[in-house]
């Protein structure tokens, strides 16, 4: 086992929810008293590991996932910039510009690895072109909204919700759940293996500048979202745009789970610490997991490891983390109706409960029911039901889609793509009542 982060010298401990805030003087200072060198890194024992020690298997999952971490080190490098205006006061324009800096030399040093040692590329540009390929499909959606909020941020410099929007995107979701993530696991293989000695040491500083960033963002997010209800807002509203393609950063190509396994982790234990990770920074940024929709179709209340299952069972199923058509089973609609009646429950606590059956006719697939009941926990079942109050008829797939947020309930009813009878104004509850 490594040390844990806490404890070593200039991390700041991100992963509890007791650590006070830190002085944003001191977060400064830590930033001076960390400076590396991404140059001064010895590749030649990771070279001699890579063609010597590693399988092919191996050397295919280390590359990509280092191929994401340093598309993302670009990425994140030339976001930041817009952030800085609309940030508060100058200790805080000040900390972020010395993180464009740490971001750019991430992005030096996962160059380096991957020309170096994985020898792909033969400078910064073609290295980065080299990596394109390995980018997963969550991956480049999560991306491109980032592109999109710094983008809206750049034309609307002094937006506080835009800036909220920004940072629980860009500090909490992807350096607080998906690097961080990344980051945790590559680091214990390293050390696990003693393999790749410079990517190892490499990746304890890049997490230990990450942990300053991480930490930054979550006193930042809390300030704007205890100030304002329109952050507070603005920040949930992204987290439920993007977090059902964050669930597919990590979905490995072909849904081979061997590329995480083959480092010696599980796939469940990998969503489970992701997914324990957001959970922390949220609530340390005053934003309480239970309000965010998309957080409780995977079940708030369960262990995150059973959290984990359902995501895995639905990037299998097609439902999350891909861009192509969701391939069904009867088992992927039943963890599909799991969580329905968790997000269903969850919103009946949260708004005047409603009474209301409701029956699903696939076209491929076994029928199946919702039962509301004000006051009782949701019901859902397979079967048809005597008097619905409104039936909904469709493919299994588009109602995968539709559940996902990948198919937009009005656009499904216009293209005939789902058939409605019954209730209609039950119908125009959906979106509310199952965060569709
Ligand atoms: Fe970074
Ligand atoms: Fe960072």
């Amino acid at each position: 086992m490594t040390t844990e982060p806490a404890q070593q010298e200039g991390f700041i401990d991100v992963d509890s929810e007791q650590t006070p805030p830190v002085e944003k003087d001191r977060l400064y200072r830590l930033w001076e008293e960390g400076n590396w060198s991404a140059k001064a890194l010895d590749f030649s024992q990771d070279a001699l590991d890579w063609r010597e020690k590693h399988g092919e298997r191996e050397r295919a999952a280390i590359l990509w996932n280092c191929s994401m971490f340093l598309d993302g080190e670009e990425s994140v490098t030339l976001t930041l910039a817009p952030f800085v205006e609309p940030a508060p006061r100058p200790e805080d324009k000040i900390f972020l510009a010395t993180q464009i800096a740490d971001e750019a030399r991430h992005h030096v040093f996962f160059d380096r690895f991957i020309r170096e040692v994985c020898q792909l590329g033969q400078d910064i540009s073609t290295t980065l072109s080299a990596v394109r390929p390995h980018l997963s499909w969550g991956f480049v959606q999560v991306f491109t909204e980032l592109d999109r909020a710094a983008e809206r941020l750049r034309r609307n410099p002094h937006s506080l919700p835009l800036l909220a929007q920004g940072v629980v995107l860009y500090h909490i979701v992807i350096e607080g759940m998906l690097a961080h993530t990344g980051q945790h696991f590559l680091r214990e293989y390293t050390t696990r293996t003693g393999l790749l000695p410079a990517l190892g040491r490499g990746i304890f500083f890049v997490s230990r500048d990450e942990s300053r960033h991480i930490a930054f963002g979550i006193q930042l997010l809390r300030e704007l979202v205890s100030k304002d209800r329109r952050c507070k807002e603005a920040a949930i509203a992204m987290l439920n745009r993007i977090l059902a393609w964050t669930a597919g950063v990590l979905a490995p190509p072909n849904h081979d789970w061997s590329y995480i396994t083959c480092l010696g982790f599980t796939p469940q234990e990998m969503f489970a610490f992701g997914l324990r990770s957001l959970h922390t920074k949220l609530r340390r940024a005053g934003i309480d997991p239970h309000e965010v929709s998309e957080l409780a179709k995977l079940g708030l209340d369960d262990p995150f490891e059973v959290q984990a299952e359902r995501i895995i069972k639905f990037i299998e199923g097609g439902v999350l983390g891909t861009g192509d058509a969701p391939h069904v089973t009867e088992e992927t609609m039943e963890t599909i109706f799991t969580s329905m009646r968790l997000v269903a429950s969850w919103s009946q606590q949260r708004s005047k409960p409603i009474r209301a059956s409701i029956q699903w006719l696939f076209d491929d697939m076994q029928p199946r029911y919702l039962k509301l009941e004000p006051g009782e926990p949701p019901v859902t079942g397979v079967g048809r039901l005597e008097n619905p109050r409104l039936t909904l008829r469709c493919s299994a797939s588009d109602w995968a889609r539709l559940s996902s947020r990948r198919l937009n309930q009005r656009q499904a009813v216009l293209s005939r793509r789902l058939r409605i009878s019954g209730d209609w104004r039950l119908a125009l509850e959906l979106p509310r009542l199952l965060a569709v």
